[in-house]
This record gives structure tokens, sequence and C-alpha cells, in this order.
């Protein structure tokens, strides 16, 4: 085994990468380069700094990804409608690539020939990490400490804690917090008495949404602008994908739309159960559903659905990186040309209603559909024989089954 002679770790300077700081350190004995992510999950970060330089970390890597999170992994993942199991909207999954991207992108700049996660393994983030620095630098090696030392759960991991003298973290009321998992799309929250799918989730498990019970009795009405399949504005105003994705966080939140309590199938093969956040991508599902429902030609549009389930599961299962998921990204991006427009949506107690859509790309032909009298070249004859020609089958069918 040839010497490891520089890690760079991926840190949030939570307990278990801190802990993982410490026993990499001890371990492989070499220097730790650390790489923490703002990928805007609502956390001061400057702590991850102090916390590592204390553990004497020298180079020390904070990076604003907020951007390139929502632009270059959330929208083209949107642009399919992705939902994993008919719910999930892949909120942890989408984050794991761009994360790998940045930790493989600090290796080769710091000549380093490992990284290493804090993930642990029984789950899919270890997957998707792993198969992300695969296709991206087989070169590099992975250390995943979860899977090598013999700290087998929680427990012996806050006893570990105790004996370095790391600080154990506390929820709000002095309890071991649960797993969680936060960015800009979503809050994923599993663990604890969650494990147990029969028992009801109490309302302090969430984080940024209100109980749909208390939101406001008055809805709110927002327009969301799309261009090409993307979202660019609220209420006319244009933002960056970061900015757009936090307001409709705020305004989702506030309305308790996005709120998912689901028992879902992990690709490492057990079942597992979580509650999961995403009131702006909640908002942004229903609102570009709204606008291809004008603007995609109606084949195009269940092609998209047709292939939305594999494309989600590929994500869901670790393979961003992979030729399938590229091919059919160029596929969904291509549907998407004629995507543009816009949507108001009503927020009201849990539920984002699309109430109108418009776009000067629109297929739809008021004209056509008419149940009045139509200007447009309509034949109701062709709808005779339209159905005479589909029936032939179904008569010839009939027919021999009554013999
Ligand atoms: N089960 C989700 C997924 O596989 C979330 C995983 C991370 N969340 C967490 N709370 N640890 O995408």
């Amino acid at each position: 085994m040839t010497k490891i002679e520089k890690i760079v770790l991926s840190y949030s300077g939570g307990l278990d990468t801190s802990i993982i700081l410490k026993w990499l350190q001890e371990t492989y004995g070499c220097e730790v380069v650390t790489f923490t992510a703002d990928l805007g999950q609502g956390e001061e970060l400057e702590p991850a700094r102090a916390k590592a330089e204390m553990s004497g970390v020298k180079d020390i890597r904070i990076v604003d990804l907020r951007e390139e999170f929502v632009s270059d992994f959330v929208f083209p993942m949107l642009r399919a409608n992705a939902l994993y199991e008919g719910q999930y909207l892949l909120g942890s999954s989408i984050a794991r690539p761009l994360i790998a991207k940045h930790l493989v992108g600090i290796a080769r700049e710091v000549g380093a020939h490992a990284v290493a996660h804090g993930a642990t393994g029984k789950g899919n983030d270890q997957v998707r990490f792993e198969l992300a620095v695969n296709a991206l630098d087989p070169s590099i090696k992975i250390i995943a400490p979860w899977r090598q030392w013999n700290i087998r759960s929680r427990m012996q991991l806050l006893e570990y804690a105790e004996k370095h003298h790391l600080p154990v973290p506390s929820d709000k009321r002095g309890e071991a917090p649960f797993s969680i998992d936060a960015n800009l799309l979503h809050t994923s929250t599993e663990g604890k008495i969650l494990e147990n799918p029969a028992e009801v989730v109490p309302d302090h498990v969430y984080q940024r949404t209100v109980d749909p019970v208390d939101a406001p009795d008055t809805p709110e009405i927002i327009t969301i602008g799309f261009e090409r399949g993307d979202p660019v504005s609220v209420n006319g105003k244009s933002m960056t994908p970061a900015a757009l994705l936090t307001e409709l966080n705020g305004l989702g939140g506030r309305h308790g739309i996005g709120r998912l309590d689901l028992v879902e199938n992990r690709f490492i093969g057990m079942k597992s159960r979580g509650i999961y956040e995403t009131p702006g991508g909640t908002i942004l599902l229903a609102a570009h559903r709204g606008i291809e429902s004008i603007t995609l030609d109606r084949a195009a549009a269940h092609l998209k659905d047709e292939i939305m389930p594999r494309y989600a599961e590929l994500i869901y299962n670790g393979f961003w990186f992979a030729p399938e998921r590229e091919m059919l990204q160029a596929l969904i991006d291509q549907s998407q040309t004629f995507v543009s427009g816009e949507v108001m949506v009503r927020l009201y107690k849990g539920s984002a209603s699309v109430i109108s859509r418009t776009s000067p790309l629109s297929l739809y032909s008021a004209d056509l559909v008419t149940f009045e009298e139509s200007a447009i070249a309509y034949d109701h004859h062709d709808a005779e024989g339209f159905i005479r020609l589909n029936g032939l089958r179904l008569r010839s069918w009939a027919a021999r089954n009554s013999r």
C-alpha cells in the first residue's frame, strides 16, 4: 500500500466530521485539508473554520456553492419534474455530486491523492459521493471512516468524542440531534423516533415550514416567470437561481408547503423513513408543470414523463456523472426550448396550486378547443372516422369474446 500524503475531507464542522478529522490525522498521520460547502444549509460556516483551526488544519476551504448548486444541479433536475418513488424531490441526492466535484477539484489543486467523507455505511450518500468521484477522477482513493473504524453506533461516537474532548452538540431540547441534511433545496431529517414508521412525527421535527394548520388564513398569489424551462423571476422581479429558490423557500415555508413524511427504498437495500421539507422546490414543480402544460407538445410531454422515473432513480442512486444520465439530460433540455412564460400559483395552507398560465409560445388554442362555434378548420366528421378506426380492433376483440 502506498502511503497517503494528503487527504481532502468533506467537512461540515459537525460532530461526525470533527471526529473523522481527528481520526484521519491519527490513523494516517498526514495533512488533512478540509472542504466545507455553503449549499444554503442556513448555518454559520465560520464555526467550522474555527473548529478546523483548533484541530490543526492548515488549509481550510469554505466555498459558497449556492449559485452553482441551483443553476447546474437543481434546475436541470427540475426541468425533468424529477421525483423519486413518486414523491421525493431528491434534495440530498442532488447535492452529493456537486460536493464530490469540488472535493476532486481541491484534491487535484493541492496534490492530494485521497478524499474522505462522513457518510455512514448504511446510506445512499456514500454511494453518491463515491460514484461521482469514480466518474470524475478514477485515480483518487476514497476514505470512508464510517466503514473502516470500529465505531459502530452513535453511542460509541459520543464516547469517542468525550475521550478526545470534542464538543458534543445537542438540539434545542438538550437531546442528541436527529440526522439532518439541509441545503437550499430541502431539509431532510432521519433517525431517532422517526425510525419507527408507525410513530407520528411531532411538530418540532420540522425546521423550515409551519404546520399548514397554522399557516395564514389568506392565500397568497405569486407569479413565476420561466425561460427555456428554468424559473427566472418572482412577481416580475428577475432573480439569480439561488436568490429565486431562497425567496420561494421563504414564501412556501410561511404557507406550510412542501412537507413530506416518507418511507423510501434506499439503493443499498433497506427501507428508511424520513421527513422532508422542500417548500421552494414544491412550488417550482407545480409551476413548471403549469408552464409545460401549455408549451409542450403532447408526445414530447408524455415521453418526458415516461423517462422521468428512470432519470430520478439515476440521481437517487448516485449516477449523476454517468453517460446515461447525461443522455437523458440532453433529451430533457431539448424539450425545454419553448418552455417560457408565466405561471400564477396560489399558496394556501400547505398547497401550491397553479391558477393561471400564459406564454407567447403557447400551443394552447382556445379556438380549437372551444365549445362554441369556431372559425378554425376542424371537421367534426374527422372525429367519427378517428373513433371508428380506433374502435376497429376493440369490436373484433369483443365479438370474438362473445362467441
Ligand atoms: N434519505 C435521503 C436520501 O437518500 C436523505 C439522506 C440524508 N439525510 C439525512 N438526514 N442524513 O436522499
